[in-house]
């Protein structure tokens, strides 16, 4: 029973939140007249004691008393005696470990607010650096047209973005306090809700006491924001790890960030990467894990719910870990600009500025300038060339109205300056966002 029942394993971590919880609850009952002056003197006094124990490695942690709520209450009666009895009026374990891991949770979406910050000026800054570097762009991985690094960069800007605000909605709507809704059913004690919810930094209490001690939707909520975003990190990371192998050879990771191989000593894996890759999966796992726990469950609390700990801790432990190590990586990343270069020329990337000019300059219907520009391709192709390599002859034997201007947009660094439209790869275009992110992000430092 006890191996199966005990949470102190790894609900130790709460101590913290589960001692500020139980103070605020002291201080409220003192207020409220249902507990003496003296009691709630000795029970504060005896908590901050127990907080030192515990981060000073002094305090015996016991399986037997199954979890952080009875293992800190335990010693509270061993320190200051019969008065710490008290502290547990009007309230239950049930609406106590609601608090703690609300608590947790959102100390722990702050924590990710500021990494996420310091990872997007991270790529912000990667991206004013890099602005007027061209590399291929892609889509279904085949050449498609080519865009600049900076702007590469700046599409994660974005991504990170919207789960900053994910994090932030999901914040917003965990910050109510469930203490105080006691077992399930409220309590006969005069309490004051909102003393506790204040004192606790939470926007008001919550309106409902058997949905208080039955809600995990704020671990649920944070879990798919970090699946959202350990998703985007994961396409990053796979990004790098192509980037950095030897046909791409578009980027130098740092040796901080790469391993060496045992046996191949030219080798430089992208292990960090890889890593970062998968850590997706343990992230979605536990939003899934956690979901299958939750869906059954008749209201109001089950023993169930303390199956969402371990899941939650490892997976918002290895979100956070992830965001580090990216960050670690982007910093110290080198594109190869020429290689970068190289390639955005190649797959007959300026297509599609051919069938552009094609339009603008001869009036041709774009479906039109698209078959042309086709037949332009498939010449190339055949004589080996590339598009700017074509002469002008070749072009007109496709259409006699091509004049020599079309060589103008047929370089890769004319084709990115052209596209100028809003949110476009056009080195103006990068450099202005890369500095509108790198001023708000730095004002959240
Ligand atoms: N360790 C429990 C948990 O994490 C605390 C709540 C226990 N409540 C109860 N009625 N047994 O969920």
């Amino acid at each position: 029973m006890e191996e199966i029942n005990a949470s102190i394993g790894y609900d130790k971590r709460l101590y913290k939140q589960d001692i500020k919880g139980s103070i605020a609850h002291a201080e409220m009952l003192v207020d409220a007249g249902i507990l003496s002056k003296a009691d709630g003197k000795k029970i504060i006094t005896g908590l901050k004691q127990v907080q030192k124990e515990i981060e000073t490695d002094q305090f015996t942690f016991s399986r037997q008393l199954e979890d952080i709520h009875m293992n800190v209450e335990s010693r509270l009666r061993e320190l200051i005696g019969d008065a710490a009895g008290r502290l547990h009026t009007a309230r239950s374990r049930n609406d106590q470990v609601a608090t703690d891991f609300k608590l947790y949770v959102r100390d722990t979406i702050d924590h990710f607010l500021s990494q996420l910050t310091t990872l997007q000026l991270a790529l912000a800054k990667k991206a004013e650096e890099h602005a007027e570097v061209v590399m291929p762009g892609y889509t279904h991985l085949q050449t498609a047209q080519p865009v600049t690094f900076g702007h590469h960069c700046l599409a994660y800007v974005e991504m990170l973005g919207r789960d900053v605000t994910r994090f932030k909605d999901a914040r917003k709507r965990l910050n109510e306090c469930p203490l105080g809704s006691a077992a399930l059913a409220g309590t006969s004690f005069p309490i004051d809700r909102k003393m506790t919810a204040k004192a606790l930094d939470f926007d008001k209490p919550t309106a409902n006491s058997l949905d208080s001690v039955a809600d995990r939707d704020f671990i649920l909520e944070t879990l798919s924001a970090a699946s959202i975003s350990a998703i985007h990190l994961s396409r990053f990371a796979e990004e790098l790890v192509i980037w950095s192998s030897a046909e791409f050879n578009f980027i130098k990771l740092s040796d901080s960030f790469t391993t060496g191989s045992s046996i191949m000593p030219q080798k430089r894996n992208p292990d960090a990467a890889e890593l970062i890759r998968a850590k997706v999966g343990r992230i979605i796992g536990a939003f899934n894990g956690l979901s299958m726990v939750m869906k059954g469950l008749p209201l109001a609390y089950s023993k169930d719910m303390q199956e969402d700990k371990e899941m939650a801790f490892d997976a918002l432990d290895n979100y956070s870990l992830a965001l580090a190590a990216l960050t670690g990586m982007i910093e110290d990343m080198h594109p190869n600009k020429e290689k970068m270069a190289k390639s955005a020329g190649g797959g007959f990337s300026t297509a599609t500025d051919i069938a552009d000019w094609l339009v603008r300059v001869i009036n041709l219907p774009f479906r039109d300038a698209h078959h042309v520009t086709g037949s332009i391709v498939a010449l190339a192709e055949k004589q080996n060339l590339r598009l700017h390599e074509l002469s002008l002859d070749d072009m007109q034997s496709v259409e006699p109205k091509i004049t020599k201007d079309i060589f103008n947009v047929l370089s890769v660094e004319n084709s990115v300056k052209s596209r100028k439209s809003y949110g476009g790869t056009a080195p103006t275009e990068v450099r202005k966002m890369a500095k509108k992110w790198i001023k708000s992000l730095e004002k959240q430092t």
